[in-house]
């Protein structure tokens, strides 16, 4: 008997085809609750979450022009604008973040793992609500003053920001990967 798989109806919708309404605070709250439901070795929790709305998306996104601006000067003018208004479409962003415990036992590679779990809880907590999501990192996750605009400190990372809102569209289901190619039985 073949089994029933909600997990396998989640996709994600480009952060461009998301606008309000997006989750209220309450159920914000709901959301995150869900996305901390994760194996986590030693109980760590070693993340922890920033919510960028309203006129805080402008902000960063003016922080992230300037910075693309200033950092690759070769940029053409559609990379500029993108990266100003990729926190603009979707109504909730929430930065997944890192607070990795040095020197403890787990190792951080572990603790990254746990804050991915998040990642993803997140975005299946998101689409079960009947949002759209999209996970997504580049030069706003990895630069040092983006960073800092958005509230995160030099020993933390930016495991992800996480798009959240009502979809414009319903995104066309993709090939996935065929199990079968990818399972193999270790030799008895
Ligand atoms: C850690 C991580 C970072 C990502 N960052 C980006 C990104 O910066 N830009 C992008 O277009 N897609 C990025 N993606 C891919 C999208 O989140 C997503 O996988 C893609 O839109 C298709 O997703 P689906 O299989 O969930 O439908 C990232 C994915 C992961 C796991």
């Amino acid at each position: 008997m073949s089994l029933t798989l909600p997990l396998n109806s989640r996709i994600s919708t480009p952060c461009k085809h998301l606008q309000a309404p997006g989750p209220s605070h309450a159920q914000m709250l709901e959301l995150i609750a869900a996305a901390v439901h994760v194996p986590d070795h030693g109980r760590l929790r070693p993340w922890r979450f920033i919510l960028i709305e309203d006129a805080a998306k402008d902000r960063i996104g003016s922080v992230l022009f300037e910075r693309v601006k200033a950092v690759c000067p070769d940029a053409s003018e559609i990379r500029l604008e993108k990266e100003r208004t990729r926190f603009s479409f979707a109504p909730s962003i929430v930065a997944v973040v890192l607070r990795p415990v040095v020197g403890h036992k787990v190792p951080e590679i572990e603790q990254v793992l746990s804050g991915g779990a998040v990642c993803m809880n997140l975005l299946h907590a998101a689409h079960q609500a009947g949002f759209g999501a999209q996970w997504l990192t580049g030069f706003a996750a990895y630069d040092p003053e983006v960073k800092t605009a958005v509230g995160v400190a030099a020993e933390e990372s930016v495991l992800g920001y996480i798009h959240i809102g009502s979809r414009t569209v319903q995104p066309a289901e993709r090939e996935r990967p065929d199990p079968d190619a990818l399972l193999t039985k270790a030799e008895p």
